[in-house]
């Protein structure tokens, strides 16, 4: 598998310091990269989380991050105490323990839907958690879509990624760490019912091997790419803007954490959270 990780999730925001006072503020990510109308936060050394100030209506995302299951209480007190705005269950909780993990969903001053998750099968000395939010990595990004078998192919052919369960409406699509979720437009996220809006983003891969850009441009048509530079690959497909960039993420990290997909020959062996995005 060559895709290693999310490397960056650009998303649009009407404010940036409204950005800021969620992100920075509330959540603790370092700012690495600040303009007037730009902000990018790095939540852990080897992911960054970008916004753009937009006159546009902003359709929100779904996104979550992995944080360590021994420290996941603790990370939801600290939620909890922040003031953020919870998303809960038709029963009023807002932690879910579903087997094997726990999660937990709020929303920022955009409207995008973030979620935090654990898994107790995740080992907790390959990857440092990072700051107060104590992120491992992140795991999730969704892609609401029409064509929910044709991207999910084309996620697996065109970049390499798999799949243990597939249907019609919902697929984890997953390279390395990074988990797509290929969900339909018609599947609103939970807990709180969210219509899943396309929404508008850049979504950077994380690459061990500078052949494999190569090849993943081999395959597009020329509308498709968007531009292109050593190392680094702009495409567009399905409505979504894709980069691909070489990066020094240790491409052993999602095999020993474990990932079950990551293990080749051993991705049948677990069941997983598919219903819980
Ligand atoms: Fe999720």
């Amino acid at each position: 598998m060559v895709i290693t990780h999310f490397a960056d999730l650009e998303l649009l925001t009407v404010s940036i310091e409204g950005v800021k006072q969620c992100y920075l503020d509330q959540l603790g990510f370092p700012v690495v990269d600040q303009s007037e109308d730009f902000i990018r936060f790095r939540p852990a050394p080897h992911v960054t989380l970008t916004f753009r100030e937009s006159h546009e209506p902003v359709s929100p995302a779904h996104f979550a991050f992995e944080v360590p299951y021994s420290q996941f209480d603790a990370v939801v007190r600290a939620v909890r105490s922040r003031k953020l705005l919870l998303a809960r269950w038709p029963d009023g909780s807002d932690v879910n323990a579903f087997d094997g993990g726990k999660n937990i969903y709020f929303r920022d001053g955009d409207g995008h839907l973030l979620e935090w998750i654990c898994h107790s099968y995740i080992r907790e000395d390959v990857i440092a958690p990072h700051g107060a939010s104590k992120v491992l990595y992140m795991r999730e990004v969704g892609f609401p879509i029409g064509d929910v078998n044709g991207f999910r192919e084309w996620l697996k052919s065109a970049l390499g990624m798999k799949t243990k369960e597939e249907s019609d409406t919902f697929n984890f699509v997953v390279g390395g760490t990074a988990h797509a979720i290929a969900a339909s437009t018609g599947r609103r996220w939970i807990p709180i019912g969210m219509h899943a809006l396309p929404p508008n983003m850049t979504v950077t891969f994380g690459v061990s091997e500078a052949s494999f850009i190569e090849r993943v441009r081999a395959s597009l048509q020329a509308h498709e790419v968007v531009a292109e530079s050593d190392g680094e690959l702009h495409l567009m497909k399905y409505g979504y803007r894709f980069r691909l960039r070489c990066t020094s993420f240790d491409p052993g990290i999602p095999a020993r954490l474990p990932l079950p997909i990551s293990i080749e020959g051993k991705e049948e062996g677990r069941s997983d959270d598919q219903e819980l995005v």
